[in-house]
């Protein structure tokens, strides 16, 4: 999390560093701040909270200078305020930094005692001062970063410049992502080639532990030995206009809107993978998905498709606990990594650990090029477009997209299903979009129902099957956005425990298209109606008995059981978005939380 920018060239950096900064405040908006050479030093200006804050601060500065570096903060140590935002400076160093430097305590400790003057409550601030002491003695800023890197701990990005050097810019990292964009007389640095794709589309990604040098033009990569490598820059094509929200009040509500396009460019790309893509999996016997967040409920999807249509065993798993089990992963298991950034450090971690253990690794990313995407045996793309708001909504329902077709394609390979079910699969596939459209067209219900939600003071959202993992995501995206309890539950598990909650300020929304678990579900919900709790459904069609017990009944077209997740997410992700809209919440940044968690 945490977004830099670092500029070197003949434009002003600051109008280029704020603008590369609006690209990356998705990855934290806690505070920001730059510090650009001026006359000689590096004038820095910062300020608490969002971006606008900063920009207000520097309408009228002006710097006679072509180098700055620029950050905006997700904070780990220290609270959100001036004081704790980047960059931080000593001694004429000024350094940004993207991650956690997990020796800290023990860093501050020496510096303290060396009688080091500290200013922050941030790791960051420690790693200025080590450089600071090192070029004392090298008065040298590459030998004082090499000297320096052997004594940090963690997971980092970082960028210093020097005010002895105003023609000199040095990055490295292990962890979080860093990439240098080459101009033909400018070079950036940046956590995301968004943050300068406006100016450049030829990139090199650094590797872990690889050290860029920047002086002037030139541009050279170290290994951590010191050892020079030669690296190619990747031609990256991602147009800049997808950042606009085309009228759109929030990139959020855009993204909504723009599922049926994405969903079916993501169903169309899978389906034209090469006939000889699923033989790459002959050998596997098991499948293992890992993701996080939101990403972690479309992998729980992942299960159903693969267990039912493929007949291959799967487990599923946070990253986060995935990494630390010591899992029981073989040779010729596979493991799906799906992350829509790329970068989430524990699904990261989780990958890196099965290819370890020597597994397929295949990856499901939106952003190509990302760190994950690039450490894959196989790649694979949600292909929804770039996704800006925080809580993620298109890349979730491409992943669904791409998981069913992926697991359809490898379920006729492997004479589970026959000709007639994949293709009766298929076409319910090729009308989804127009039923996501359908369903988009009815949003003034979904408004209108989200406003009788503020009387509510808990949700529960409930499903069998492949609506169970729907439920949970329609959970977290009430969590994320209107900042209201919420939880996920397997309708069949609501007399384990949940049921002891409801009550008349408990609203229970129940996932149940008409399906194999249909008169089931219906039963759960007598249950809690019986217990006074609201009801809230969504079904397909008419569903008059259902309609009788619910309070709000929201319709869904009629589609396939393995489609109907990707439709019933749909209301879900209105409804929250309309809540905490009205709520006066900020939709595209909800509060403490970043897109890309780069950070356990
Ligand atoms: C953060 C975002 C979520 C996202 C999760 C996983 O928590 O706010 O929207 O689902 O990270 O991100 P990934 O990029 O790995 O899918």
């Amino acid at each position: 999390m945490c977004g830099i920018v670092g500029y070197l060239g003949p434009q002003n950096p600051k109008d280029i560093i704020l603008q590369g900064l609006k690209k990356l405040e998705y990855r934290g908006y806690d505070s920001a701040g730059v510090a650009i050479l001026d006359h000689g030093i590096f004038k820095r200006v910062r300020a608490e909270g969002k971006l606008v804050n900063l920009e207000k601060k520097l309408v009228d500065e002006k710097f006679e200078g072509h180098l700055g570096i620029g950050h905006t903060r997700w904070a780990t140590h220290g609270v959100p305020s001036e004081r704790n935002a980047h960059p931080h400076q000593v001694d004429g160093i000024s350094l940004v930094h993207n991650g956690i430097i997990e020796n800290y305590l023990e860093i501050r400790e020496d510096l303290l005692k060396m009688g080091a003057l500290l200013t922050s409550e941030t790791d960051s601030e420690l790693v200025a001062h080590l450089v600071a002491l090192e070029i004392k003695k090298t008065k040298d800023l590459f030998l004082a970063v090499k000297s320096i890197l052997l004594r940090l701990r963690g997971a980092f990005s970082i960028v210093v410049i020097w005010d002895q050097k105003p023609k000199e810019m040095i990055a490295f990292k292990d962890g979080p992502p860093l990439i240098v964009g080459l101009g033909p007389e400018e070079t950036f640095i940046v956590s995301d080639v968004q943050a300068a794709i406006a100016h450049t589309s030829e990139f090199v990604y650094l590797e872990d532990r690889e050290v860029v040098w920047i002086q002037n033009k030139e541009v050279r990569f170290f290994d951590d030995q010191g050892n020079e490598v030669k690296k190619a820059p990747v031609h990256v094509a991602w147009s800049e206009d997808q950042m606009d929200k085309m009228g759109f009040p929030h990139y959020m509500l855009k993204e909504i809107y723009e599922q049926p396009r994405a969903i079916a460019h993501a169903i169309k790309e899978t389906f034209q993978i090469p006939a000889d893509f699923e033989s790459q999996f002959d050998q596997v016997q098991k499948i293992t998905i890992v993701a996080c967040g939101t990403s972690y409920y479309a992998a729980l999807m992942g299960k159903y498709y693969f267990e039912k249509l493929a007949r291959i065993p799967c487990e599923v798993d946070v990253a986060s606990e995935f990494r630390y089990r010591n899992p029981l992963i073989k040779k010729n298991d596979l493991v799906i990594a799906i992350s829509q950034s790329g970068e989430t450090a524990d699904t990261l971690s989780a990958a890196r650990l099965g290819k370890s253990k020597g597994a397929l690794l295949l990856s499901i990313c939106n952003v190509k090029n990302s760190s994950l995407d690039r450490e894959s045996h196989i790649q694979m793309y949600m292909n929804s477009g770039i996704e800006v708001g925080v809580a993620s909504t298109k890349a979730f329902t491409c992943s669904l997209a791409l998981l069913n077709v992926l697991a359809l394609r490898l379920g006729l390979y492997r004479n589970q299903i026959q000709k007639p079910e994949f293709k009766e699969q298929e076409e319910a596939l090729k009308a989804l979009p127009s039923q996501v459209e359908a369903i988009l067209s009815y949003d003034k219900y979904f408004l209108e129902a989200s406003d009788a939600f503020k009387e509510f003071k808990g949700f529960l959202y409930m499903g069998r099957g492949v609506s169970y993992p729907i439920a949970m995501e329609g959970a977290l995206k009430m969590k994320e956005l209107a900042y209201l309890h919420a939880e996920g539950y397997p309708a069949g598990e609501m007399k384990h425990g949940p049921l002891a909650l409801v009550d008349a300020n408990i609203a229970v929304v129940m996932i149940l298209p008409l399906d194999e678990h249909f008169e089931k579900s219906l039963s759960n919900l007598e249950e809690a109606k019986a217990r006074g709790g609201k009801i809230i459904s969504l079904s397909t069609g008419h569903q008059p008995k259902l309609k009788k017990i619910s309070d709000r009944y929201l319709s869904l077209p009629k589609a396939h059981w393995s489609t109907n997740p990707i439709l019933s997410v749909i209301p879900l992700q209105l409804m929250a978005y309309h809540l905490a809209d009205s709520l006066g919440h900020d939709v595209d940044q909800p509060r403490n939380l970043a897109k890309s968690v780069t950070v356990e």
